[in-house]
């Protein structure tokens, strides 16, 4: 028998301290890697956590343990309740971070200061506002350029997320670097990732060291620094000499990161996963709301988690469409 320390603990020793729940399935854009062509249907508001919800079920994961949330969606700024669900939060001692496609995120600036939301990841696949509009189906780049551009004015910890497609943004990967010149933000290119509906190719992915290769094509040898990851970071970091910020590579597909992952992901419907990957969930929501102890169902999804990647512990099984279509498709994830 293996001995836990907690809860959060699994079988492997992985302590799943980070939580990210989802706050809603809905989003102000379409981008084509994440939500499915035909969108998804609606879950009915009423199958959704309310915000007394989301805080009450945070505070459990909390209490036995937790240190970090992290606010996801669809586009969680969507939800019109959300200072109130950070105001509930920010009582909790986690800290809290947030993952938003930037749209709206100039109306949250004062909320985000108040209730000590800091550190924030933005999605941005292109600096050219045709492809903008050709991956996120919505003519938005230049206010999500903009409200990245106050984020780092404003003091917060900016990273942005820029998902790889072959053909697609592989030529601007030098391009989103030259931005961390001056702008002190973290660039995370990261690998395209089968989900639901995505129409994901192996093809179409940009690895790792194809990443690596146009770096070197873009910047001399010795002016590109490997910087050291934080804990639990899912990127390899590097920096190019003298420049404000960093890059690095999310490399889910190509090089997991699954031996130091504490993560565990909470959908905006209740359903507890114990990987992004995984095809099976378990509703906590439902049991929270007959007032049953949700403590040993948490327990029990985390002593279940695969190894590996939901258990797609190789490519071949990660390309298999019968896996990866077991799961749900990234907009109703969360990422
Ligand atoms: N592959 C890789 N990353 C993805 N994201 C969404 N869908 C995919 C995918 N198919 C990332 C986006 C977003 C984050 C929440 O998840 O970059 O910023
Ligand atoms: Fe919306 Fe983010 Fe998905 Fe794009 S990647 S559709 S911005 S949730």
């Amino acid at each position: 028998m293996i001995e836990h320390k907690n809860i959060l603990e699994d079988d492997f020793g992985r302590n799943h301290t980070y939580l990210r729940i989802s706050l809603t399935e809905k989003c102000n854009l379409r981008c084509t890697y994440c939500m499915p062509i035909n969108g998804v249907p609606l879950t009915p508001k009423s199958n959704l956590m309310t915000s007394t919800e989301v805080f009450e079920i945070a505070k459990i994961f909390a209490d036995s343990g937790v240190n970090k949330i992290r606010l996801t969606g669809g586009e969680p700024l969507l939800r019109k309740d959300f200072p109130e669900i950070v105001k509930h939060l920010s009582k909790l001692n986690v800290k809290i971070a947030l993952t938003s496609n930037a749209v709206l995120i100039d109306r949250y600036i004062d909320d985000l200061k108040q209730y000590g939301i800091n550190d924030i990841n933005i999605s941005l696949d292109t600096l050219a506002t045709d492809k903008f509009l050709h991956i996120a189906k919505r003519d938005q780049f230049k206010k999500v350029y903009d409200n990245l551009i106050l984020l780092v004015k404003e003091g917060f910890k900016v990273k942005v997320n820029v998902v790889l497609i072959k053909g697609f943004n592989e030529n601007e990967i030098v391009d989103f670097i030259k931005l961390t010149k001056d702008l002190p933000i973290s660039i995370r290119f990261i690998e395209f990732m089968p989900f639901d509906g995505n129409k994901w190719e192996k093809d179409k992915m940009i690895s790792y060291q194809e990443v690596m290769e146009f770096v070197e094509q873009g910047f001399d040898k010795n002016v590109i620094e490997r910087i050291e990851d934080a804990k639990n970071d899912t990127a390899k970091n590097y920096q190019i000499k003298g420049y404000q910020g960093s890059f690095g590579v999310i490399s889910s597909v190509t090089n997991p990161f699954c031996d130091s992952c504490n993560r565990i992901r909470l959908t905006a419907d209740g359903k507890l996963k114990n990987c992004l990957f995984s095809s099976t969930e378990t509703d906590l929501l439902t049991q929270f709301r007959e007032g049953k102890s949700i403590t040993p169902i948490i327990q029990k999804v985390i002593r279940q988690k695969h190894k590996m990647r939901g258990g797609m512990d190789s490519l071949e099984k990660l390309e298999n469409p019968d896996l990866h279509q077991q799961n749900r498709s990234m907009i109703t994830i969360g990422g």
